[in-house]
């Protein structure tokens, strides 16, 4: 399973990416505005950092800006993934990026058959939102096991799943238990799944186990 941050705030980037378990970053236009910064130098910036899949959406809704602005945006760095929402104008920019062989994350996914068709215009990534769902009492995760099995029924298809929205660490094991691709988190969830408090009461004993014995292994 792959992992991604899903935010635009670099300093968190250079933290997860030092840990060498960071795949890649997706960023949209609210974490953007969050971060404050001018979006193209951000993304240049978060690209020269992380060697894998970095997302960065488009702003208009419309099919001719879109493809300018993914082709812009492809142009930044070799690892970009455009990301374009899944519309009927996103998904033929999704084809016709693709078929140029630009990487594309389709994003805003709620349902199989939004997936189905992500897969179909030729998606690198399809974005199903878990955290959004769970928001309006639907099953998010019942959302990814359903694109997991579809996807398994057509190995033609390249699409990764990468279960986007993730709100808490149970999001994330259920989505390896279903064989998902790839989870985008934001840093203080990749950061929870470190934690376990025996794991704490465990190594505290150790230290102190360790120093009665007055011994040093350097
Ligand atoms: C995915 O690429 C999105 O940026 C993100 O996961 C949205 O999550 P949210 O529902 O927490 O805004």
């Amino acid at each position: 399973m792959k992992f991604f941050v899903d935010t635009a705030n670099i300093d968190d980037i250079r933290d997860l990416a030092s840990t060498g378990l960071l795949d890649g970053v997706t960023t949209n236009p609210s974490l953007v505005a969050k971060s404050g910064k001018q979006f193209i130098p951000l993304i240049e910036e978060i690209c020269s950092v992380v060697s894998g899949p970095v997302s960065a959406e488009v702003a208009a809704t419309d099919y001719e800006t879109m493809m300018k602005e993914g082709r812009k945006l492809a142009k930044i760095a070799k690892n970009i993934a455009v990301k374009v929402p899944l519309t009927p104008a996103g998904l033929k920019v999704c084809k016709n990026l693709s078929d140029d062989g630009t990487i594309v994350n389709v994003t805003l996914c709620f349902s199989p058959a939004q997936a189905i068709l992500a897969a179909k215009a030729g998606a690198a990534f399809i974005s199903p939102f878990v955290g959004r769902l769970d928001d309006i009492a639907q099953d998010g995760m019942q959302l990814i096991a359903d694109i997991v099995q579809i996807y398994e029924n057509y190995p033609q298809w390249d699409t990764e799943v990468l279960v986007a929205s993730v709100r808490h660490p149970m999001h994330i094991v259920d989505s390896a238990k279903m064989g998902a691709h790839v989870v985008t988190c934001p840093p203080d969830v990749i950061k929870k799944l470190y934690s376990h408090p025996l794991t704490d009461k465990g190594l505290t004993a150790f230290v102190e186990d360790w120093k009665k014995t007055g011994q040093s292994i350097l």
